[in-house]
């Protein structure tokens, strides 16, 4: 929505796959329906992944980009600080007990640093998949122009390590000589493919949004591959992912306290975003990230990518009559509504799977338990949705406050439910609230349960290498 009186709809009716479903109707109960295998090259004009080779030819673009670089104080929910959010919230190492996140998990930083917070990351080790890479270099299209794509998501990371030296930059977003916005990852080319969309028939408009879902989205590893695979084959809400993971049978991890089969969603902010009204008006991810000026009489984009809080006056205030103040409010006043609906479905999920882990502890059976552990599961990926998507609620606001409200129906009947088990099992009371009021106190809970499903994990699968 660059010029006004181009407002369009980003994404039209999705294409859900109904062919997939009518199979699904004829086949045995407890057969899933296969999805369509899409897998595609990247496209043939890469640019050069070097970002200062760019510098002389366009210096306006180079320099606001290289900004990205700048910390700053962060502002009330994000910002180009630093942020641990398992010390804001330690109860977040209970959900995540058994899953990488829950040693570390710091908010995003600007893209200059994307390639450095992987390198330094406590969450890789040397069975990391090249995979990792897809989202933090435009190194990655050229060396899957060479290795082929399927090769380098097979590959290890420590693989490229010499080769992928620049941050999120140019190459990324941009064709070689004419600058024309490009889609360099395959993903996202499978991902609309998926819902029967052709990502080349994409609006001008429609692609400064796109060039970011790139990497702003909801993914997973599919398979011993390590394919990189967005979940859209349904669509992009929370159901359709929900339906999607389901049909897979797929999940990230089995809960160390609870024992149930979880599903981590990373960011899903381009669908979020496309939930939203500015979404449905068309309005773009680069219309409040990357302003735009005309300088000398031309059109000249603020690289500088970042929370258009820091300019409210270029970003919101290009479209509302707001003074800088009032759009600041506005925002903050939509994102403490959503961490406060964040922090009850946190408590409430937190309690489901503790409450669970007393049920084991009381002699529930698998059998008993399977109900209760599909609901935590169910009522956490709901609420990740949300959680790990960036923009605390305000790039959807009314979605984001429907999802949270579906996460704890969910969260608390699994308790209910969990609740009549430990009672016939013998409970007698409330299960007992650990100290989990920091992020070191949290780790140190999780840790004996973490250590106990590593060792049952290993004896029930020996010679089955540990999950990197
Ligand atoms: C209508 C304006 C608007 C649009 C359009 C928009 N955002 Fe945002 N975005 C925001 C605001 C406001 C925040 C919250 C910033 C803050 O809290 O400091 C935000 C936050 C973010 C953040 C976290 C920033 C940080 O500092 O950590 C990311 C990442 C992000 N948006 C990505 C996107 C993507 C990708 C799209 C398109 C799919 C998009 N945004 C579309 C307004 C917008
Ligand atoms: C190649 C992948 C990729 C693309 C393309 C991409 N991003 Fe990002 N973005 C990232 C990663 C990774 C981070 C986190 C970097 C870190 O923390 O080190 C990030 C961080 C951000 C942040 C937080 C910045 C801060 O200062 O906290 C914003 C805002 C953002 N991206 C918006 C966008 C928008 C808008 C687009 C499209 C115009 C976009 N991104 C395109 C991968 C990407
Ligand atoms: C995350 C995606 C992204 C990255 C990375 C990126 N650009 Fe852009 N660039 C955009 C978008 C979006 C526009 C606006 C295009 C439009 O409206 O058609 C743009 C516009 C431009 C333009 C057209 C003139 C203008 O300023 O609007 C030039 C030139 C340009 N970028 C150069 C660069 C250079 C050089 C780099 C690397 C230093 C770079 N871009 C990195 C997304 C990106
Ligand atoms: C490119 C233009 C554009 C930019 C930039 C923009 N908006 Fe909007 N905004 C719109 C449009 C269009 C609507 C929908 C108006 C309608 O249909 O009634 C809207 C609606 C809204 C609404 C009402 C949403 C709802 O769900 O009821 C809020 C709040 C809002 N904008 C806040 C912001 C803030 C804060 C920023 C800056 C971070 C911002 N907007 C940036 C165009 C923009």
């Amino acid at each position: 929505m660059k010029e006004n009186g181009r407002i369009k709809l980003m994404l039209p009716t999705l294409v859900a796959a109904v062919g997939v479903l009518g199979i699904a109707i004829t086949v045995p109960q407890t057969a899933k329906p296969t999805l369509p295998d899409i897998q595609v090259e990247p496209p043939k004009t890469l640019g050069s992944p070097d970002n200062t080779s760019y510098a002389k030819a366009f210096p306006d673009e180079y320099t606001s980009w290289k900004r990205t670089e700048e910390a700053k104080e962060n502002t009330k929910y994000a910002g180009s600080g630093f942020r641990d959010y398992l010390a804001d919230h330690p109860e977040l190492c209970v959900l995540w007990a058994g899953y990488p996140f829950a040693i570390e998990y710091n908010a995003p930083r600007g893209h200059y640093h994307a390639l450095e917070d992987l390198y330094k990351t406590g969450r890789r080790n040397e069975k990391t998949p090249a995979t990792c890479y897809s989202c933090k270099s435009p190194n990655v299209p050229t060396a899957m122009a060479r290795d082929t794509v399927r090769t380098f998501y097979g590959n290890k990371f420590d693989h490229y390590i010499g080769e992928m030296k620049n941050p999120i930059g140019c190459a990324d977003c941009h064709e070689l000589k004419t600058m024309k916005l490009q889609i360099s990852r395959p993903g996202l080319i499978e991902g609309y493919k998926a819902m029967g969309k052709d990502i080349t028939k994409a609006t001008k408009e429609e692609m400064r949004s796109l060039v970011c879902a790139q990497c702003h989205v909801e993914y997973h590893f599919k398979g011993q591959g390590k394919y990189l695979k967005f979940p859209w084959d349904f669509g992009l809400k929370a159901e359709d992912f929900d339906k999607y993971y389901d049909t897979i049978g797929f999940s990230d991890w089995t809960h160390a306290i609870s024992g149930a089969k979880m599903v981590k969603m990373q960011h899903p902010d381009f669908e979020v975003f496309q939930q939203s009204l500015h979404g449905k008006r068309g309005v773009s991810c680069a219309d409040c990230h990357m302003p735009s000026e005309t300088k000398g009489g031309k059109d000249v984009t603020d690289h500088q990518i970042q929370s258009p809080l820091y300019n409210v006056d270029k970003t919101c205030a290009n479209c509302h009559n707001w003074t800088p103040d009032q759009a600041r409010e506005r925002v903050y006043e939509i994102q403490d509504r959503n961490r406060e609906m964040l922090n009850r479905a946190q408590r409430v999920l937190t309690s489901a799977h503790l409450e669970i882990g007393d049920a084991m502890k009381l002699g529930a059976t698998d059998e008993e338990l399977l109900p209760v552990r599909k609901l935590v599961s169910k009522a956490q990926m709901y609420w990740d949705y949300i959680a790990a998507s960036n923009g605390m609620g305000f790039h959807a606001p009314q979605e984001s406050a429907r999802v949270l409200g579906k996460a704890l129906d969910i969260a608390q009947e699994c308790r209910l439910k969990t609740q009549a088990l430990r009672m016939k099992h013998g409970a007698t009371g409330d299960v007992e609230q650990p100290d989990i009021s920091s992020k070191a106190k949290a780790q140190a809970y999780i840790k004996p349960f973490v250590e106990a499903a590593a060792k049952a994990a290993a004896a029930a699968a020996p010679g089955k290498p540990p999950r990197g």
